[in-house]
């Protein structure tokens, strides 16, 4: 799905504006961090090149159900994306990722800003009713800035994946727009 590109939604701490070819180089260092990977399904993954990334962004930016941002600090610094999958617009719902790429900026409010100001497009503009991830169940940094944005947690997915080759459970969390 695609939004113009001249998109901008703006919350308290970052700003969020559409994802373009142009961004793959920032895309290939972030997900080329081991300490980024690690907390994503990439950490069993060859090692990162732009290559990979280039193929990786030709099936997602010709995905009609997924929406990508790139998030900026409001001084216009690029650290992280956000991203709707499976956008479903019959039953109005939709999956969210998220990535802060700059590890230095992990734990300063940015994730939590961003899922905010995600959600609010998501209800708002998208009409959607409910958003759902998956994570890893020791990612308790994201578990609690997915807390304070809604999201409840539903369930534990048991050896959902492997992190380094050992089965790893993660949880299901949502939040729905009435929440
Ligand atoms: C998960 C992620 C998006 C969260 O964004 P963030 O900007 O780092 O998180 P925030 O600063 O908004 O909020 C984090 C909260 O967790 C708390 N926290 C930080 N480290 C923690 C830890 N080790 N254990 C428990 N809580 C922790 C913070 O204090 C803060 O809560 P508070 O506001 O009540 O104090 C980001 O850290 C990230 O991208 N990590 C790497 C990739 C990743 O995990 N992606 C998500 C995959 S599902």
């Amino acid at each position: 799905m695609t939004v113009a590109d001249d998109v901008r939604l703006e919350g308290e701490l970052v700003l969020l504006r559409p994802r373009v070819d142009e961004d793959l180089e920032l895309f290939a260092r972030w997900h080329g961090n081991p300490d980024v990977r690690h907390w994503l399904h990439m950490s069993e993954m060859p090692e990162q090149t732009l290559e990979i990334e280039r193929q990786r962004w030709q099936i997602a930016r010709n995905d009609p159900t997924r929406i990508s941002f790139v998030i900026e600090t409001l001084a216009g610094e690029p650290i992280g994306n956000i991203v709707l999958i499976g956008v479903d617009a019959a039953h109005r719902r939709a999956e969210l990722g998220i990535a802060i790429g700059e590890k230095g900026d992990w734990g300063r409010g940015y994730g939590t800003d961003a899922i905010r100001v995600i959600l609010r497009f998501a209800f708002e503009v998208l009409k959607l009713r409910r958003i759902e991830l998956i994570t890893d169940a020791d990612n308790e940094r994201g578990i609690r800035a997915y807390e304070k944005c809604g999201f409840v947690c539903e369930g534990v997915l048991r050896a959902k994946r492997l992190r380094y080759g050992k089965p790893l459970d993660m949880l299901i969390m949502a939040v729905l727009s009435e929440d």
